[in-house]
């Protein structure tokens, strides 16, 4: 069974806070943290439900379709509002959904996570489903550590994607975890981000490289064919050791954490729909989604891509179009 996108959308917080905010009130530089990292700029605030429910509303208008006509939603997470409910169950009822919801944790791997979950219920029956990364780190952020305040921020992204024959389709993929490292990144119930900086760095580069590696080699794809790399977006010494490593040109990445910091499950689709409003992206094209996270999980899937947009779907709800 193929799977297509239907549609796309983002959401980040108004409050914009520069490196130059924060040298005001923590021991860093401007210059530290973009040279460590990368990142210029992050967006703080409003609630995950918020945030998810916005990137939603979009993704849904994008696709022109029927709320009611999503089987499942899948919210990639980290920082729920609340333990229970899920959060999911806030964000279905104001969009209005279909089907079933349910929020997924694997840290930064979250989206890879749910997008390779969301392509097995495609397969198993369901038509349509809305993934949604969502996260506002910055509510389990401690502001006075400058080994963490520097580096993360809130916001979110979704696709809706459909089960339908045809060129889009998602080749092969690789989840992966080793919970023997679950003590360099974490964050107790009603505490904030503790977390080993070098060692995360070691092993992200690692993780990412031989995940991707694996799902290229699944199907024999070679790094040269990936017309565009959607890395978790945690820092760009990262990404770019990671390009170097698998052969495939820097300038192949997607990449927004220069304004959005590490948003956790909210970054690769961030990037990825950057990626898309940019016009990087035709149908046919490989491209390769990339992450790791706090477990450590790791995950990669490779899709050949077939979107949909608005223009060229069959309206209203764009059931029938090929
Ligand atoms: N400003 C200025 N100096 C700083 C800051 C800061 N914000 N933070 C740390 N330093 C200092 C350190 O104290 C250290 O000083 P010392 O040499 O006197 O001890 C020095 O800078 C160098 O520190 P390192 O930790 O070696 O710096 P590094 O080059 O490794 O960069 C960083 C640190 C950016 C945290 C990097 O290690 C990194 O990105 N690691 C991966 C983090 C990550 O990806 N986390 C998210 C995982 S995904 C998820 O699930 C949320």
């Amino acid at each position: 069974m193929g799977m297509r996108i239907l549609g796309w959308g983002t959401a980040l917080p108004d409050k914009v806070v520069t490196n130059s905010d924060l040298e005001k009130t923590l021991d860093t530089s401007d210059e530290w943290i973009v040279e460590r990292s990368g990142i210029r700029e992050r967006r703080i605030g409003d609630s995950t439900a918020e945030l998810a429910i916005a990137a939603g509303r979009n993704a849904l208008a994008q696709a022109d379709i029927d709320p009611a006509s999503i089987d499942l939603m899948i919210l990639a997470t980290t920082t729920p509002d609340q333990t229970v409910p899920a959060t999911s169950a806030h964000v279905h009822h104001a969009l209005e959904l279909g089907g079933g919801a349910f929020d997924l944790n694997a840290a930064c791997s979250g989206f890879v996570y749910g997008l390779v979950t969301a392509n097995a219920m495609l397969g198993g029956g369901a038509e349509r489903i809305l993934l949604i990364g969502a996260e506002t780190l910055s509510r389990i952020t401690d502001w006075n550590d400058r080994n963490t305040a520097v580096l993360f921020g809130d916001g979110g992204g979704a696709l809706v994607l459909e089960s339908r024959p045809g060129k889009g389709q998602l080749l092969a993929w690789d989840l992966g975890l080793d919970g023997s490292a679950r003590d360099i990144l974490k964050s107790e119930v009603g505490g904030t981000i503790e977390m080993d900086g070098r060692e995360v760095f070691k092993r992200a580069v690692r993780a990412m490289v031989d995940s991707a590696a694996r799902t290229l080699q699944r199907v024999k794809v070679r790094p040269e064919d990936i017309k565009l790399l959607v890395p978790h977006q945690a820092n760009i010494r990262i990404i770019q050791a990671a390009c170097d490593r698998l052969g495939i040109e820097r300038e192949r990445a997607a990449i927004v954490l220069h304004e959005t910091g590490n948003t956790s499950s909210a970054s690769i689709p961030l990037a990825l729909v950057g990626a898309i409003q940019d016009g990087r992206l035709e149908d046919g094209d490989l491209v390769l989604l990339t992450g790791f996270g706090a477990g450590m999980t790791w995950g990669s899937a490779l899709l050949r891509w077939q979107q949909i947009p608005a223009s060229a779907a069959d309206s209203p709800y764009s059931g029938e179009s090929s």
